[in-house]
């Protein structure tokens, strides 16, 4: 099915199904551990032996020599993997390193050994016992102290319209900034992690893997074998927040050690390793100048950004949003990218945005006070209903931030907030009010999906889509309950295995509209062959309560399905509306903290936020997923930080005893509100994404409450108290 013209009314539109904010169908196989994650599948590859993965200890070099005599001699070893008995080994597209080096070395924490035993401590002790002499080279670890290195990595990189120069050197008001944002984990809570298993030739992966369709891809081409012989499942995922979008060492390794023990092996990468072995969001320094009327109306806007990553890798888009999200004639963006040999960059929670608007919503906050402008009143001058960089033939499919800002700031009780920082105390707490928009692209992929009736009018759809703990089981089942007039206890939902139709996968928020339209195209195929058996018009055909009617008459599903019951399969393509119209999604977030008037200790009071994202399938676990980057958006302000050892080329703090995240008990209060907004031009759904919105922007919230608290300018992410004090002190 193709969707090139906006949707029309159609099934979704009832909203019996979708709509309502259900509970997750696969809540309670979560809840009881009866859902098997990849390491678990005993069940499927019975027997399996333990990999542990031996990562490198020096950032770049050589391997000298490798001794493996003590660990082969250790009790229960079955074998040991390395670049010597490996084989050739390809490269994935979306690999900067190879996923098993040696003799040469990328980066620290490279997998340069899988040693394999009867049990998981044999495995991890003889590890222990592989000796490697390395020959280290000089590398470049330092993204500030090599900034000036950076080069334009190419497509996309660097947009321009009117004269920014000349506007921004007249604007009445200027602001003009730096900002920087480190090196972050994505911090899931299930590591990568693979279960593999050979039979003749042909290889299974039980893997945690967000793109499975795209992952059996990078298999074959890194191990050199015939797509056709991979097959990847992925049913349950716990978390992957982009980590998991490709194929890891796990993966890879897990094939490579089944083959050479000749049983099935598991591949866990501990979480100690995960941080410098697998992929991370890079640092950025952003440089921002916004020039303004008094009235704080845009006039030129600049945002340009530094990133770093191993050599072949990209840019950390952080000045995506800056192009779409404010008006003004004279606009410039520019991305450049550092070579550095720290561990691979690459998608995490929102790349780009998320770390953009992190700098560019402090921006906004400084030209608010610089013009005396309220911050929330700032951003609704500056709104505008296409895009900026374009001219008004773009307009956006829908636009909701004034709705918002202002739904959003009611609710809150902005009024309340005095523009004077420093002003309000709680006890010992300083307490400030900040806003920031939230802004995050919407993507639209083809997604296909194979449903069908069975002989008891049961519903089942089968699509390669993933949960990664986003509620995709739910959206799709309450898609096809919606359009075959089911219940939801009516439908089975497999997913997660490359036997089953391609589909969109779990990226860039992209996965629930996606994959819900691909079920939707399914559907209906599957109406119009019951429709067909019925002997009715498709097109006049009702389909409600398990029955297919036609004004008085009616027949069941499962008599129309037959014995051996009736199967339709298509997929969702996408045609050019996504060029003809900007599509995006929209909030705002506000934030109360209170910050120690004599420690500087911050603590989130509360935050709110009001989001417009096109149709909320499911109200529930959209507003979970809210939640959770909101609370994403409180790490990357007042946490999160890998710290870099410039000197050996590692992230220091790699473990969740030195990462750290917020938890349940920092954010005492946090209220989702969505704005209602069917968006005609994203898709038959008339949704749009919502997973990473919400971490869109939440991190300056909390900044910008931190400088209404407190007076103190921080533009340097993670806001810790270390710097507080600093500011204070000058
Ligand atoms: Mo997302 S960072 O594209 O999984």
């Amino acid at each position: 099915m193709k969707f090139d013209t906006p949707a029309g009314p159609n099934p979704i539109d009832r909203g019996r199904v979708i709509g309502i904010p259900h509970d997750r169908i696969d809540g309670a196989a979560k809840v009881t551990g009866s859902a098997p994650y990849a390491y678990e599948r005993h069940d499927a590859a019975p027997n399996a032996a333990y990999g542990w993965m031996v990562g490198s200890a020096i950032a770049k070099g050589r391997i000298a020599a490798m001794d493996l005599r003590a660990a082969e001699a250790a009790p229960g070893v079955l074998g040991i993997v390395t670049h010597a008995n490996a084989g050739k080994l390809g490269k994935g597209s979306m690999n900067t390193a190879p996923l098993l080096g040696g003799p040469q070395v990328d980066h620290y924490e490279q997998a340069v050994a899988l040693v394999i035993a009867d049990t998981f401590e044999n495995a991890r002790d003889a590890a222990k016992l592989v000796r490697i002499d390395y020959a280290a080279a000089d590398g470049r670890f330092d993204l500030a102290a090599d900034q000036a290195r950076g080069v334009n990595p190419g497509k996309d990189a660097d947009t321009a319209a009117g004269d920014f120069d000349g506007g921004f050197a007249k604007a009445a008001v200027k602001i003009d900034q730096r900002y920087t944002t480190p090196d972050h984990s994505h911090a899931m809570m299930e590591p990568h992690a693979t279960t593999a298993a050979w039979n003749g030739d042909k290889l299974t992966l039980w893997t945690s893997n967000q793109m499975i369709a795209w992952g059996v891809g990078e298999v074959a081409k890194t191990l050199g074998i015939p797509k056709d012989n991979v097959r990847l499942v992925s049913p349950y995922i716990g978390g992957g927040f982009g980590s998991k979008l490709f194929v890891r060492a796990d993966a890879i390794l897990a094939a490579l050690g089944a083959k050479q023990v000749g049983r099935p092996v598991k591949v866990a990468i501990a979480r100690h390793q995960i941080p410098n072995n697998t992929t991370h969001r890079p640092a950025t320094i952003q440089r921002i100048r916004i020039g303004a009327n008094k009235d704080g109306v845009i006039d030129a806007i600049g945002h340009e950004v530094w990133s770093g990553d191993l050599p072949g890798g990209g840019p950390e888009t952080a000045a995506q949003q800056t192009r779409l999200l404010y008006r003004g004639p004279n606009r410039m963006t520019a991305h450049r990218l550092v070579t550095l040999d720290l561990p691979e960059g690459n998608a995490m929670r929102a790349p780009g945005e998320a770390v953009g608007l992190l700098a560019l919503e402090i921006a906004m906050d400084e030209l608010a006070e610089a013009c005396n402008v309220d911050p929330v009143e700032l951003r609704i001058r500056n709104d505008v209903q296409y895009d900026p960089e374009a001219g008004p033939q773009r307009p956006f499919s829908s636009r909701k931030l004034v709705e918002c800002l202002r739904t959003g700031a009611d609710h809150f009780g902005w009024a309340k907030r005095d523009p004077k920082p420093g002003q309000v105390r709680d006890g010992r707490w300083m307490v400030g009010m900040g806003v920031a928009a939230a802004f995050r692209n919407n993507l639209v992929q083809k997604s296909g999906a194979r449903i069908g009736v069975d002989a008891k009018g049961r519903i089942i759809v089968e699509t390669d889509m993933t949960d990664i703990g986003t509620g995709s089981y739910t959206i799709v089942a309450q898609t096809a309950a919606e359009m075959l007039g089911v219940t939801l206890e009516q439908v089975t939902v497999r997913l997660g295995d490359s036997r089953f139709p391609v589909s969109a996968g779990s990226g860039g928020q992209w996965g629930a509209n996606s994959a819900t339209a691909g079920v939707y195209a399914a559907a209906m195929a599957l109406r119009a062959k019951l429709a067909e058996q019925a002997g009715y018009p498709a097109d006049q055909a009702l389909f409600e309560d398990g029955l297919v009617k036609l004004a008085n008459k009616s027949q069941t599903l499962a008599s129309l399905a037959g014995r051996d019951g009736l199967w339709a399969e298509d997929s969702m393509d996408y045609g050019d509306l996504d060029k003809r119209y900007a599509q995006a999604t929209f909030g705002a977030h506000f934030c109360e903290v209170g910050v120690d008037i004599d420690t500087a200790e911050v603590r989130v009071r509360r935050m709110g936020g009001a989001f417009a994202a096109g149709r909320i399938l499911n109200p529930k676990s959209a507003r979970s997923q809210v939640i959770g980057a909101m609370t994403m958006g409180v790490g990357a302000a007042l946490m999160e930080a890998l710290d870099v050892d410039t000197r050996f080329g590692f992230f220091v703090n790699h473990d969740m005893a030195e990462y750290m995240v917020p938890v349940h008990a920092d954010i005492p209060q946090q209220d989702v509100l969505f704005i209602d907004e069917l968006d005609d031009k994203s898709s038959p759904m008339k949704a749009k994404g919502v997973g990473e919105l919400g971490i869109c922007g939440a991190g300056a919230a909390v900044a910008n409450a931190i400088y209404n608290a407190t007076g103190l300018r921080l533009r340097d992410y993670p806001l810790t108290i270390d710097k507080l004090l600093k500011a204070q002190a000058a």
